[in-house]
């Protein structure tokens, strides 16, 4: 098994380097530095030196509220760029995995998402995230898209670390108590893409893939600052707030719960979320990861 990674630098393309390289396995990550990833010439020819026994895309424009004055380039990032990708892999028989969000629906369901829900989504983000599974479907029947959730990890930017730094800074936080899903651990994510890619009877279609857990966002931030507190970390109050107290470019959907019944019944482990964010806590509070 040999894994082509496109991203490189980003959270889950970070974690998906380390979690090959633990599990011995060979790894090649192309970030912007190094491919166009749009281009499909360029990406075919990646796979040609490298080889690998899987693409996954782990790249995208990510930035959500900023998606709604870069519509171009999130269409370009989200849609144009899988597109080419799901062309390549086909064309070189390759399987491919391709992440998705739980943005593309609505937030307006009771209870979980499940892959069989209609897309309805309600910002550009989500609009483009959607473009991107119908182009890699068009194009690579066999591709597997893999729907996830409120990534946060160890590397890159997510609200885990951001609530450490805020925390560092003032007493009380206001946090969205409106607002529910599944946090989702990258390493976590990361290995369960490479359990997926490596199975011999892999599943094609959409995916959910989310840690085990339901919360709103300011439970969650009550638990991160908890295990915070816990291993001297920064701790502040977490005050509840509905979503309309915090006005932002692009509308949120409410419910990001993602169903993953079919993930766990194919044996895939999600991830315990007071377990990874004990490990977490500790390694960031050490000073061990950026
Ligand atoms: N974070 C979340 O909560 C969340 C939730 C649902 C779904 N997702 C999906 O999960 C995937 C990974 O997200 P993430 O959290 O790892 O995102 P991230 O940390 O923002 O990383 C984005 C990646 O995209 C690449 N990229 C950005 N702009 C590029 C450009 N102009 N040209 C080429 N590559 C570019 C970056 O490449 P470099 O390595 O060169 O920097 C980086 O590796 C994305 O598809 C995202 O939509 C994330």
């Amino acid at each position: 098994m040999s894994l082509l990674v496109l991203g490189r630098n980003g959270q889950l393309a970070t974690d998906l380097q380390q979690a090959a390289q633990q599990r011995g396995m060979a790894c090649t990550a192309l970030g912007r530095a190094e491919i166009d990833i749009g281009d499909v010439n360029q990406l075919l020819r990646a796979i040609n030196v490298t080889k690998p026994s899987a693409l996954i895309n782990a790249s995208g424009y990510t930035n959500v509220d900023g998606a709604e004055s870069e519509g171009e380039l999130a269409f370009k990032l989200n849609e144009a760029a899988p597109r080419a990708m799901a062309e390549a892999a086909a064309q070189a028989k390759l399987p491919f995995l391709h992440v998705s969000t739980d943005q593309v629906f609505d937030g307006t369901k009771q209870g979980a998402y499940t892959e069989e829900d209609k897309p309805n989504p309600i910002n550009l983000y989500g609009r483009s995230k959607l473009g991107g599974e119908i182009a890699v479907q068009d194009h690579h029947p066999d591709a597997l898209i893999v729907r996830v959730s409120w990534v946060w990890g160890p590397s890159g930017d997510n609200f885990v670390k951001k609530l450490l730094q805020w925390a560092s800074a003032r007493d009380e936080l206001s946090i969205v108590a409106d607002q529910i899903g599944r946090p989702t651990y990258s390493p976590a994510l990361a290995n369960a893409l490479i359990d997926l890619a490596a199975m011999p009877n892999r599943p094609k279609g959409l995916l959910n893939y989310a840690g085990g857990d339901v919360m709103s966002r300011a439970d969650q931030a009550r638990r991160v600052l908890d295990a915070s507190r816990a291993h001297g970390g920064p701790y502040a109050i977490v005050k509840d707030v509905p979503t309309s107290a915090f006005p932002t470019p692009a509308k949120r959907p409410l419910n990001a719960e993602l169903a993953i019944d079919k993930v766990n019944a194919l044996g895939v482990p999600t991830a315990d979320f007071e377990t990874e964010l004990r490990d977490c806590i500790a390694s960031l509070l050490q000073g061990k990861i950026s």
